[in-house]
């Protein structure tokens, strides 16, 4: 494999997966310019330790000034800055649209000036532009049924149903060129960074990649973050000595990847390069039901405080989803080798060593009840 190397921009490198990133990138012998805002829902005293090797360009990702400053000579991008919060986006649309959208507008116009060195572009994605994904119908085949209403998630009516016979159907793996139907304005913003970086390597001839990262959990995540990262939510709980509470049946399945794997995938694209546009998943190709998830966290934690199925839902959550990761398998040959097991154990053996994060779920869960958007099965 070739040892590709050069100044590499990172943005949202102070972030869970940008932090990982970059220590990889640095021991790959990368010079790394970190870009990040520092928000202060992921970085709650506003501060930052950059590694002594990173250049920190502490400035928002839509700002031309210090992006343009970054960028210079750049030879890779890596577009990690974001607003994350699913549940949040729908409530919070124009601060998700703005940073997701316009920032990648911003970072691209600031990239069109530098393509005397630009050689490539890899943005973070995201599961959430599939929505509620791909299902089989034993009667009428693969189909994609829409999100499940308010009217059936107050039943209890937990899975989604045939969109052509009404038939129970069953959840299957998302692959990349299946029709994308995101189901939060999250997902929306994702999918249209996806456009904005394809449009662009069609535009300048500068190679990009999505990678469509599944639920990404492992040290570095922000524990004080309430509205993203269900593992993160999980310990914050468990060490208040507050209930785990699951929602649904806590049956519904997720494609949970371990933050090793994920850094691995990139750095797999930066060295076995690309061209042109394309979108590939990254997960660990299958889905654990949330409850088992809870269950094995709860058992490695050592801990007596209960994991409790509490029927609540959220309207716009979708049931089940899981990456089908054979593109990136044979095109790059990415293999996630931290099994979910194996990753918890790491993940809380990290949890552990850190400051006791304040349990901010109740506030998180009374804004959504205030703007309707969770509700409870009797
Ligand atoms: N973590 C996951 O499970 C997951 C799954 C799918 C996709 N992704 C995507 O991966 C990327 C990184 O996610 P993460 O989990 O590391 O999130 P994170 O919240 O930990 O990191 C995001 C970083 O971006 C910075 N940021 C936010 N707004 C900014 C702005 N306007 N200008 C500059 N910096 C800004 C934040 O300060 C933070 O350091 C995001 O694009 C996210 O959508 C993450
Ligand atoms: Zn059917």
């Amino acid at each position: 494999m070739a040892n590709v190397t050069g100044k590499i921009v990172v943005t949202g490198g102070a972030g869970f997966i940008g932090s990982n990133l970059i220590h990889a990138l640095l021991g790959d012998g990368w010079d790394v310019f970190v870009l990040d805002a520092i928000i202060k829902q992921v970085h709650p005293d506003g501060k930052w330790e950059k590694p002594r090797k990173v250049s920190f360009f502490h400035g928002d990702v839509r700002d031309h000034g210090i992006v343009g400053k970054c960028l210079d000579g750049a030879d890779y991008i890596v577009h990690l800055a974001a607003e994350t919060g699913v549940g949040q986006s729908s409530y919070e649309i124009a601060r998700h649209v703005s940073v997701n959208e316009l920032g990648t507008a911003v970072l691209l116009e600031e990239a069109a000036k530098n393509l005397k060195y630009i050689k490539g572009v890899i943005l973070a994605s995201s599961r959430a532009v599939y929505g509620e994904g791909r299902y089989i119908c034993i009667k009428c085949g693969v189909v994609y049924p829409e999100g499940r209403g308010a009217n059936d998630l107050s039943q209890g009516k937990w899975e989604p149903r045939c969109p052509k016979c009404g038939e129970r159907v069953k959840p299957t793996a998302s692959i990349e060129d299946q029709p994308l139907k995101p189901a939060s304005i999250y997902g929306i913003t994702k999918h249209n960074q996806e456009q904005l970086v394809a449009q662009f390597t069609k535009g300048f001839d500068v190679p990009s990649v999505a990678l469509r990262f599944q639920n990404v959990y492992g040290p570095g995540q922000s524990l004080n973050n309430p509205y993203t990262g269900i593992l993160s939510i999980f310990c914050t709980r468990i060490m208040a000595k507050n209930p785990v509470l699951i929602y649904e049946d806590g049956q519904e399945k997720r494609d949970f990847v371990y933050i090793e794997d994920v850094v691995e995938s990139m750095r797999l694209v930066l060295k076995k390069g690309f061209s042109g546009f394309d979108v590939y998943n990254v997960g660990m190709g299958s889905g654990t039901p949330v409850l088992e998830v809870a269950n094995i966290l709860a058992e490695e934690f050592k801990t007596d405080v209960p994991v409790q199925v509490v029927g609540k839902y959220r309207i716009g959550d979708i049931r089940h989803a899981w990456g089908d990761i054979r593109k990136i398998q044979e095109k790059f040959g990415y293999k996630p080798k931290i099994s979910v097991r194996e990753g918890l154990k790491r993940f809380i053996a990290w949890v552990k060593e850190q400051p006791k994060p304040e349990d901010r779920y109740e506030v998180m869960e009374k804004e959504m009840v205030e703007r309707g958007l969770l509700g409870k099965a009797p």
